[in-house]
């Protein structure tokens, strides 16, 4: 099994990520963000890469059922309703809306991810949700760090070093490539202290200076949730039991109840 990290998403195209299984990080904080949305009752999560998309996708019922959420230097964009700091996804904010998603690095990675045969959001707060779901899809992982403004950043690789720590505590071969391997010798550097990490990070730094340091606890808090944001069509949803391709060849047997189970 290949596992393959990115550390910026200009270091690939978008067909590169055709039909591959690819997950997206963007600790601080779109894709923080959007696993706390969707965990909150958030109906789903529609990715866009331009303002000029949100508007136009966001259509006729905009500020009904349809809200428009994101940044630009950190700060909600003007027409929008909502920022990109996970404490504005409340359960009273988003419950059962569809939120259009537009930020400076993290939702253009997942738009760039849109052809991806999975597609599955992580950082720190759901790391071992999705390590068990790509256990499930049993294939090769593309790793996509959302990185800043096409180049390296810390907490996302640090984030990806703990997904393959994760990984490779089952006794099973992987082929990493060079990234993979830095990113996991960053994560065992930076995993005492994540906070520190985040703090000292240049994203991390600026979000401080701009008055979102709070963020960056949250941002870092490990496994605060047990669930998968996954690209269902062209939005991201948390998956139902019945919506999980079993891959063809994993064993199905059926139990003596009449169900079927693994
Ligand atoms: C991004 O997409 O670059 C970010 O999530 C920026 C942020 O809001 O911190």
């Amino acid at each position: 099994m290949k596992i393959e990290v990115f550390f910026s998403p200009s270091q690939i195209d978008d067909l590169f990520l055709r039909d591959k299984n690819v997950v997206v990080i963007d600790v601080l904080r779109a894709s923080t963000t959007v696993i706390t949305a969707l965990n909150n009752g958030a109906r789903e999560i529609i990715p866009v890469n331009t303002i000029e998309s949100a508007v136009k996708v966001s259509g006729n019922l905009f500020g009904d059922v349809v809200l428009r959420g994101g940044e630009r230097n950190g700060k909600m964009i003007e027409g929008f309703n909502l920022g990109n700091s996970p404490f504005e996804y409340t359960a009273d904010a988003v419950k059962g809306k569809s939120i259009i998603l537009c930020t400076s690095n993290g939702s253009p990675a997942m738009w760039k991810a849109r052809y991806a045969k999975n597609l599955l959001i992580t950082g720190f707060v759901n790391v071992s949700a999705v390590v068990e779901r790509t256990k499930e899809i049993k294939d090769d992982i593309y790793i996509l760090c959302a990185g800043k403004n096409t180049q390296f950043c810390m907490e996302d690789a640090v984030s990806a070093g703990m997904i393959i720590k994760q990984l490779m505590e089952d006794d099973q071969e992987f082929e990493f490539n060079d990234s993979a391997v830095a990113a996991h010798a960053l994560y065992k550097n930076a995993n005492r202290n994540l906070l520190k990490m985040a703090r000292t990070s240049e994203h991390g730094k600026y979000l401080v200076e701009i008055g979102f340091g709070k963020d960056l606890e949250f941002c870092t808090g490990i496994d605060m949730f047990d669930v998968v944001p996954e690209l269902v069509g062209n939005v991201l949803k948390l998956k139902k039991k019945s919506d999980v391709v079993v891959p063809p060849h994993a064993p199905i047997s059926i139990d003596p109840a009449g169900g079927e189970g693994e």
